[in-house]
This record gives C-alpha cells, sequence and structure tokens, in this order.
C-alpha cells in the first residue's frame, strides 16, 4: 500500500509537464480512489492566487482528460494549495507552512534547473524527514544530463542533498505494462531460460518507430535529437531488461545491479569507427499517413542546415558469457512509414539442410499499435507436399475491459509506495551516457544520413546489419 497521507509537492507547477501529464494522471488515480496524497501544492514563479492555480488545472484538466467530471474535480480541489515563489532556499522554506510529515517534491521543471532545485529543497531543510517512519522523496524527468559529463555533473549536485534512496527518476517507458512485462515473462517461463544466451539467439532488434514530427517541441529536439530523446534513456533501458542476468529476488537493488551490470558489459563504441556501430537519420519531405509533410529542415524554427538527427540506430554487443557476439539494435525515428514499436528477439537458424535456408523463430514483444507477445514459428503447410510455412502464435497483452494506467499512474504510484524497482538508478543513468557519448561527439560535426519522411529510415541502416541478418520491415513485421 502507499503510505498514508503525504503532501505532494509541483515544483513547476504552472509549467507544460504539469498540465499536459502530471495532473490527468492525479486525477485519474484520484477518481478511482487511489491517491493517498493529504495534500497537493503547486509552486511556481508565477504570482498566482490560489484560485487562478484551480482555474487553469481545471481548464487543462478538462481539456486532457476524458470523462472530467466537475464534482470528482471539486472534491480533488479542496486539497490543492498554491505557493508562488523562486528556486532559493530562503522563497522555498515557504514551503514549510505545508510541509510537515511525509513528503515528495516532484520537479516538472526544465532539467537545468534540478540542481538548482534539489539544493535549494536541501538548504531549506526540506530534504530530511522529520522522524524515521516518514520520507521525502525528489522526483525528476529524463534527460539526466546532456551527456556524460552533464550527466555526472547532475549526479553530483544532488548527492549532498539527496540519497539515492530518495531519488525517482522517471523514465515513463519504464511504467508501460508491456515494459515491464518483459522482465516478467522473461524470469517466470522455463523454456526461454535455456534459449536465452549467444548460442540460440541471432540478433535483438528494438525498434520505436513514430509517425510523429516534432509536434511544435523544435526548441528543445533541435538540441537533443534522437539519440538523446529515445535511445539513450528509453530504448537503452529496454535493452537491459532483455539482457540483464536474472536477479535472485523482485528487488530493487538487485534489479538496478544486474541491470547496471549488462551495462558496464556494453562493448565502448570507438570514437575512430563510430559509423561501423551507429547511425543518424534526418527526414526529407514525404507522405507520412497519407498526408504530405514537410522535411526537417523546413519545419518551424529549425535551420536549413541542421545537423540534428531525427533517426537513430546504435548496434551494441555485450561483452559476457552470455552474449559474446549477439548485435543487439536500438533504432527510433520521427516521421517513419508507421506507429510501430517491439522487441524483437530472433533465435538462429536450424541447419538448413533438413528444410532450407533461413527459417528462424522470432519472440516479438509488440508494444505500439497493439499490446501482445508473438511466437514466430514454422510448421508443415496442410497439404500433399512436404513444405513449410510460418505460424505466428500471438498473446494479446490485455483483455477487454482491464483497469488501463497510464505510465504516469504507474509510476506515481510507485513513487509513494517508495519502490524504485522501475526508476533507473544513479550507474544506469550514467553508464548509458558512457556507451552513447563517442557517438554524441562524433555526430556533432556529421551530417545524418537522409530518409524520406513515412519510409523505414534512411538506407544506410543495412550497413550496420551483421552477415545475413537484416532489419525487420515496419510495413509487415513478423
Ligand atoms: C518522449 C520523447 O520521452 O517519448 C518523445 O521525448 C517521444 O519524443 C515519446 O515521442 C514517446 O513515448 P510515448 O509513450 O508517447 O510513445
Amino acid at each position: 500500500m502507499p503510505e498514508k497521507n503525504p503532501t505532494f509537492v509541483i515544483l513547476g507547477a504552472t509549467g507544460d509537464l504539469t498540465r499536459r501529464l502530471l495532473f490527468p494522471a492525479i486525477y485519474r488515480l484520484f477518481v478511482q480512489n487511489e491517491w493517498p496524497v493529504q495534500q497537493i501544492v503547486g509552486y511556481a514563479m508565477e504570482k498566482w492566487e490560489r484560485s487562478q492555480f484551480l482555474d487553469h488545472l481545471h481548464t487543462n484538466l478538462k481539456a486532457f482528460v476524458t470523462d472530467f467530471d466537475e464534482n470528482k474535480w471539486e472534491k480533488l480541489a479542496d486539497t490543492i494549495q498554491y505557493q508562488s515563489g523562486d528556486l532559493t532556499a530562503n522563497s522555498l522554506k515557504t514551503l514549510r507552512n505545508f510541509v510537515q510529515g511525509g513528503a515528495i517534491f516532484y520537479l516538472g521543471l526544465p532539467p537545468q534547473l534540478f540542481a538548482d532545485a534539489a539544493q535549494g529543497l536541501g538548504e531549506a531543510n526540506l530534504n530530511r524527514p522529520p522522524d524515521s517512519g516518514s520520507f521525502r522523496r525528489i522526483v525528476i524527468e529524463k534527460p539526466f544530463g546532456w551527456d556524460l559529463e552533464s550527466a555526472q555533473a547532475l549526479g553530483q549536485a544532488l548527492s549532498p542533498w539527496w540519497q539515492e534512496d530518495q531519488v525517482f527518476r522517471i523514465d515513463h517507458f519504464l511504467g508501460k505494462d508491456t515494459v515491464q512485462n518483459v522482465l516478467v515473462f522473461r524470469f517466470i517461463n522455463r523454456l526461454l531460460a535455456s534459449i536465452w544466451d549467444s548460442q540460440h539467439i541471432a540478433q535483438v532488434q528494438i525498434t520505436y518507430a513514430e509517425t510523429l514530427g516534432l509536434e511544435g517541441r523544435w526548441r528543445y529536439y533541435d538540441q537533443a535529437g534522437a539519440l538523446r530523446d529515445m535511445l539513450q534513456n528509453h530504448l537503452m533501458q529496454l535493452f537491459t531488461l532483455v539482457a540483464m542476468e536474472p536477479p535472485s529476488e523482485w528487488d530493487a537493488d538487485i534489479l538496478h545491479d544486474h541491470k547496471a551490470e549488462v551495462l558496464r558489459a556494453v562493448r565502448l563504441i570507438p570514437s575512430e569507427h563510430v559509423d561501423d556501430f551507429a547511425v543518424a537519420g534526418q527526414y526529407t519531405a514525404g507522405e507520412v499517413e497519407g498526408k504530405e509533410v514537410l522535411a526537417y529542415t523546413e519545419e518551424e524554427g529549425i535551420q536549413a542546415d541542421s545537423l540534428t538527427e531525427t533517426y537513430a540506430a546504435l548496434k551494441l554487443y555485450v561483452d559476457n558469457w552470455r552474449w559474446s557476439g549477439v548485435p543487439f539494435y536500438l533504432r527510433s525515428g520521427k516521421r517513419m512509414a508507421r506507429d510501430y514499436a517491439e522487441i524483437g528477439v530472433q533465435l538462429k537458424s536450424v541447419p538448413e539442410k533438413l528444410f532450407g535456408a533461413g527459417l528462424s523463430n522470432w519472440l516479438v514483444f509488440r508494444m505500439k499499435p497493439d499490446e501482445a507477445i508473438d511466437l514466430v514459428m514454422w510448421a508443415k503447410k496442410p497439404g500433399m507436399e512436404l513444405s513449410t510455412e510460418e505460424v505466428v502464435l500471438t498473446a494479446p497483452y490485455k483483455k477487454a475491459g482491464e483497469r488501463d494506467y497510464s505510465a504516469y499512474e504507474q509510476l506515481l504510484l510507485d513513487v509513494l509506495k517508495g519502490d524504485q524497482s522501475a526508476f533507473p538508478r544513479f550507474d544506469e543513468v550514467e553508464e548509458s551516457w558512457r556507451i552513447v557519448d563517442p557517438v554524441l561527439k562524433s555526430w556533432k560535426t556529421q551530417k545524418p544520413a537522409l530518409y524520406r519522411a513515412g519510409s523505414d529510415g534512411p538506407s544506410a541502416q543495412d550497413g550496420l546489419m551483421e552477415g545475413n541478418l537484416t532489419w525487420k520491415s515496419l510495413e509487415d513485421p513478423t
């Protein structure tokens, strides 16, 4: 059960993250009687009255929540306070009027302010619980740093004030139910244990393809690019779930130890051979879902000579006993052919003399557009002839009518419970930056390969493939 009646403080409460993602999740939990928070305190620079803050939340909730219920909102609103101020300790001290026992500080702030906020809260003595039965936690959202150096600097800025068990780093992919199922499915089915290694697995492909473009986020995106936006965090976390060693128990620290260990075993990409391990792409004009779309460099706010990658692919090798020689491919892009996401694990082919070449099985965890696990097998084609055909055994993930938690709801409940298993630990974040850092450095001055909007990505991605392996097509992934 979540701990009883803490105060939930949102720093940056008037910002975009709070209105679009955080509050709709809080509202949905409240409506389902799953929100054990006594009091929410919004804190931001705007010198608003409480009523102004409530009006702002009300307008936005109506826009972002389906089945909005005025009565429920009024009850939730009764628990909401507002305090204006900046991130200095002097100003943050005013929060002591609201915070006595357990409290969560949610930083809905631009990442460059995380260090100041964490320090300010510490200096205002809001970081230490008043007694051992109580807690103080801080929640931050990716990006955790901009490269290895800044991630380490952020870690150092936080650590004098906040212990690791107080810090909850949100990577919303880890709140997705199908993502959590990867671990459960892997470690609960004996059938998989005996094939989960380089003797049986030919390759792993983790694909997160989006038809979306910039959606007005050009200021952030043109600085970040696909490698920082998707691969360093979300896809790298998916990779750890596939590649980590089995934990002995379902314990946050043990899970993190194993995830960090596999990240440490990833071979460093040599800075002089980045192109052998990574491909950057940028979309040109094209057609996505029947609509003409502009090239990246024609989008609002983007310079014609922008080098930002809107597609990134990485090939990783894990230098340990289990995975020696198995390539792990991670790729994600904007304005791709389809909205499609999966983790695909391809088994090695059977000896080809018996039934021909290239017959291999895939185990696929599908995340988008629908959630399911597919096992792609081969069987005899019915009829007189001895020929084979592919058969797909599909286990749909959700049944109709089951309560559908958003990733945010799931993660908020975990923060309230104090369960850190779905939040990357600092060493995982640091290792992920170590892996992508040589690529970031090399891409700073390199023009990305072009791909047509609405396609599967740049043809240069094929150069990453080992031997006779191929990328799965987005149109027909099975
Ligand atoms: C975010 C990225 O972290 O994840 C976005 O910043 C991306 O660029 C999004 O679109 C994808 O996640 P989801 O859950 O919306 O598919």
